[in-house]
């Protein structure tokens, strides 16, 4: 049986991610797959707690350093509780933010040394945790800022400023520019139906190219 796959959603807060995930999910699951959908900070009930000391304003604000370790120690139990043993059982993956967004928030938005955040990625994930797949809602912060204020109940990283979240979107891009195969980059700020004729354009075509991969290639040698 082949491994699942890992696709992630990305995106500053307010950049359209979840507006357009359930769509997303059924494109998926018509390629006849089996899909387990799940987020991050969470996806396990442990890691769901840590979710809500990462981002529920409180009197004591986590130092940096801590908030980074919050959200590694969540990843961890949500990675080996949940993710990769449904890869391993050859089921497909879609998480809403997963590595990317701790190099966007907290090396880009806290500033936080990169080198800590590859450190930490390695320790927790080891080699297998590289998305197959990220789709990057890349939206002008004005625009994505003026969403999050219209939802209400802002959490401790959306009451950040507008050049916290310019520092955000930036990391982000470096990113996708770092490792461009990896990502599909959508313009956020288009109308919700242009964006789902994008990106349903561009994944029914990343599908395929997996499809045609997947059956030319070779035999695994018995015995
Ligand atoms: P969401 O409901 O939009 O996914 O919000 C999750 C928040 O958590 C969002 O503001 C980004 C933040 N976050 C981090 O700061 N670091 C991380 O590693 C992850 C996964 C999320």
């Amino acid at each position: 049986m082949s491994r699942g796959r890992l696709i992630t959603l990305e995106g500053g807060d307010g950049a359209g991610k979840t507006t357009q995930a359930g769509w997303i999910r059924d494109l998926i699951r018509a390629q006849g797959v089996l899909l387990v959908e799940t987020r991050e900070p969470g996806g396990t009930p442990l890691a769901e707690t840590i979710r809500e000391w990462v981002l529920s304003p409180t009197a004591e604000e986590p130092d940096g350093l801590a908030e980074l370790l919050l959200v590694f120690a969540a990843r961890r139990q949500h990675w080996v509780r949940r993710i990769e043993p449904a890869l391993e059982s050859g089921i497909w993956v879609l998480c809403d933010r997963f590595i990317d967004s701790t190099y966007a928030y907290q090396g880009g938005g806290r500033g936080l040394p990169l080198a800590w955040i590859a450190t930490l990625e390695h320790w927790v994930l080891g080699p297998g945790g590289r998305p197959d797949l990220t789709l990057y809602f890349d939206t002008p912060v004005d625009q994505a800022l003026e969403r999050v204020r219209q939802r209400g109940h802002l959490n401790r990283m959306e009451r950040e400023g507008p050049d916290w979240h310019e520092q955000v979107r930036s990391a982000y891009r470096s990113r996708w520019e770092a490792d461009p195969e990896r990502f599909i980059r959508i313009e956020g700020g288009r109308p919700p139906d242009e964006v789902r004729a994008i990106l349903e354009a561009a994944l029914t075509h990343r599908f395929a190219t997996w499809q045609s991969q997947a059956s030319i290639r070779p035999e695994e040698p018995s015995g």
